[in-house]
């Protein structure tokens, strides 16, 4: 009796045993088929881009990079146009996401580490062009390479006002620009990172195919290496046919505080001039030396000016003020047909060089031409009257001073009251003939010149700012 109860309990425990055994069993089983599943699928995955690559580009051996030191190699999934870039530097493997994917990593220094590397995630490698034995320009209209649609790049500004990034003054297609990154450079050229190029096309562009855009580059906060330059590309592998010197590396972060004080004792108050570019052989000397002379009358210190083409009676008068140190002249040689693709030699991507060519160097910028002047009534200088105006007004907050547009006809009769015996240097200016304007101004926007300071203004337009700084706005003259 006790025994046979007994060997029942024992079989229960041995049927318990058994059914426990087979669930292991099973579990294992289907472990085992959705194991290999996942392996197969990550083999698929990674032997189709690694094929491909071999078809499209050699593999980086270390003949491609005869000292792994300066090997910059990017690897990148075969997903279009997000990529990571991998840059190999001094037993350092950086990532970078571009289009704000990416992966952080670290790895040995040997091409077997980022061949590794390359094995353990579905990517590509080839070594990237470097920038060996160029020079990085400024000012200076230059292509950006393998671009379907012109697609140019002239100057870079570090801008520090809100997130750190690269601004770039450049010129392309207006309506879906073609995508670009960003490849950032250290002064010695052995180190670079690439970032995503944002587009934004500056907003008068009058609807042509081109346009003045802004690209814009983020700088990462933990770059470990010191920027200097700066190269535009649309295909990583494409040679660098632009290296751009950084601007305003120099400007200490931060650079701009809430409502700085405005200095205004009228001669630390600098003023410069902004003129759009001079075309058409332009070689009106009178014209030329009226505008210069009477602006620094009026307080101006310095005057920038762009060369699209200039005759040679100008041009021997420009050189006399570049001498003197009151006038910059850029070169200014865009290769877009003006008014059949841009708008007049691209002037807008002119007015934005400007506007970051003078910040932090001159408290204010004017936008005028070589036949408009801005002509205070009480006061004997334009800095004179904002510092008028800011006795009257708190200027704090104010990035610019908008003054409304009259004509002095050309047509109409030369100033009567004044003395004959003048009469031989009076006739070579215009501002000292005609001086009878129409009675009624034009409203604001509307032909309207103004003054700003730089620092306040994000996009400039011919005749009002198109983006403030978030706090900042402007005032209309005479209040
Ligand atoms: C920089 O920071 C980003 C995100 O904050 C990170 O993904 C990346 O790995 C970092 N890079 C380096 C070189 O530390
Ligand atoms: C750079 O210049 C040096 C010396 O002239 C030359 O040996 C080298 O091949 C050049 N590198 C490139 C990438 O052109
Ligand atoms: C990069 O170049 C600079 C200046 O020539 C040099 O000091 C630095 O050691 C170089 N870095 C590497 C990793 O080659
Ligand atoms: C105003 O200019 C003077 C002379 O250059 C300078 O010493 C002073 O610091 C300036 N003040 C401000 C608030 O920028
Ligand atoms: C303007 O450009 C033309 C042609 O490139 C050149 O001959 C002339 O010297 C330049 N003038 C000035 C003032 O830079």
């Amino acid at each position: 009796m006790g025994r046979a109860v007994r060997t029942a309990l024992q079989r229960n425990r041995d049927r318990a045993n058994l059914s426990f055994l087979l669930a292991v069993t099973f579990f294992v089983v289907f472990s085992v088929i959705v194991l290999s599943e996942v392996f197969f699928i990550e083999e698929k995955n990674r032997t189709g881009p690694r094929s491909q690559f071999h078809q499209n580009y050699r593999p980086a051996t270390s003949q491609d990079s005869p000292s792994f030191v300066q090997s910059n190699e990017v690897l990148y999934p075969d997903d279009g146009d997000k990529f990571i870039a991998l840059l190999q530097y001094s037993g350092q493997l950086r990532a970078t996401g571009g289009g704000g994917g990416g992966i952080g990593t670290s790895g040995s220094s040997s091409t077997s580490g980022a061949a590794k590397f390359g094995a353990a995630y579905p990517l590509r490698t080839h070594p990237l062009p470097t920038a060996e034995n160029l020079t990085a320009t400024d000012a200076l209209w230059l292509p950006v390479a393998a671009t379907t649609f012109k697609f140019f790049v002239y100057s870079a500004y570090l801008d520090q006002r809100g997130n750190k990034l690269i601004r770039v003054i450049a010129a392309t297609k207006t309506r879906n620009p073609e995508r670009v990154w960003c490849r950032l450079w250290s002064p010695s050229g052995n180190d670079s990172q690439i970032v995503n190029g944002k587009v934004k096309v500056i907003r008068e562009n009058w609807n042509l195919k081109y346009s003045a855009v802004f690209i814009l580059c983020s700088v990462p906060h933990n770059l470990t290496f010191g920027l200097w330059s700066v190269s535009v590309i649309h295909q990583l592998h494409a040679p660098i046919t632009n290296l751009l010197l950084i601007r305003n590396l120099d400007v200490p972060s931060p650079a701009f505080s809430l409502g700085p004080s405005l200095n205004t004792s009228s001669n630390t108050n600098t003023l410069a001039v902004c003129v759009k570019p001079l075309h058409f052989h332009y070689n009106r000397v009178n014209q030329l030396i009226e505008f210069i002379e009477l602006n620094l009358l009026l307080g101006a210190s310095h005057m920038i000016l762009y060369n699209a083409s200039i005759g040679p009676d100008a041009t021997c008068v420009l050189k006399q003020y570049v001498n003197e140190g009151l006038v910059t002249i850029l070169p200014w040689k865009l290769d877009m047909i003006s008014q059949k693709e841009i708008r007049t030699v691209g002037l807008f991507a002119a007015l934005n060089d400007c506007l970051y060519r003078c910040m932090h160097r001159y408290s204010y910028a004017a936008f005028i031409d070589l036949d408009e002047f801005i002509i205070p009534q009480q006061q004997k200088t334009l800095p004179e009257l904002i510092g008028w105006l800011g006795q009257k007004l708190n200027l704090r907050t104010t990035a610019s001073y908008s003054f409304q547009n009259a004509f002095f006809y050309l047509q109409w009769s030369d100033d009567n009251t004044i003395d004959r015996k003048y009469a031989p240097i009076i006739n070579n200016f215009v501002t000292l003939r005609k001086t009878r304007r129409k009675t009624k101004l034009n409203p604001h926007k509307q032909r309207s010149k103004y003054i700003c300071r730089p620092e306040f203004v994000v996009e400039a337009g011919n005749h009002f700012i198109w983006e403030f700084h978030p706090w900042a706005w402007y005032i209309e003259c005479p209040f």
